[in-house]
């Protein structure tokens, strides 16, 4: 059985995807997930879902070994950021060197960097006029959103569409891809 472990701050759709994608899966199982806010209603969703999940500060993240520790108990084949808003730090992904994934929504290198996340992205789509957006899935480095991109899917973006237009387009986009992504990766 491989091992999934996500990492999210905040709503937690696409954890509850995944989780329900790989429900009864014989090959691939989401064990645990972690966020960094103690508020996030992806926490709710796990305890709906029955699936583990922990939060930790920014000391047991980025200073201390205890995320880290946690981790490597956990033995994950694939570590998934979705929606995972804190820069993962580097002596954690030395020890997970190619297992750790993000989405991302927009096409990157388009609206990626610090700060852009959720409706900022959408918002400047919309504001630069783009006729198209999508979803970046890619391996995390050290640097915001620049790892390699494992797989980007577009939709259009109309004159007449709201950011919270292009954020409907982008969820459908992430709902139907990224659990295949995941699985295509642990294959
Ligand atoms: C998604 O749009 C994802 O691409 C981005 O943050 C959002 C998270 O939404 N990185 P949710 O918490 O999964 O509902």
């Amino acid at each position: 059985m491989k091992r999934v472990v996500i990492f999210a701050s905040g709503s937690g759709s696409n954890a509850e995807n995944l989780i329900k994608f790989f429900h009864n899966s014989d090959n691939v199982s989401v064990i645990q997930v972690l966020t960094n806010n103690p508020h996030a209603k992806v926490l709710d969703r796990c305890k709906n879902l029955k699936v583990s999940a922990l939060s930790f500060n920014r000391f047991a993240f980025s200073k201390s070994k205890d995320v880290l520790n946690v981790l490597k108990a956990s033995e994950p084949d694939l570590i998934v950021l979705a929606g995972f808003l804190w820069k993962f730090p580097e002596f954690i992904l030395k020890e997970f060197e190619g297992k750790v994934i993000n989405i991302h929504p927009a096409l990157l290198p388009k609206y990626g960097g610090k700060g852009m996340y959720g409706k900022f992205v959408h918002e400047a789509v919309v504001a630069n006029k783009e006729t198209e957006t999508g979803i970046t899935i890619h391996y995390v480095n050290e640097n915001y959103d620049e790892g390699a991109i494992i797989f980007q899917t577009k939709c259009s973006v109309l004159a007449s569409d709201t950011a919270e237009d292009v954020a409907h387009k982008i969820h459908l986009l992430e709902m139907e891809h990224f659990p295949k992504i995941v699985k295509r990766l642990l294959e």
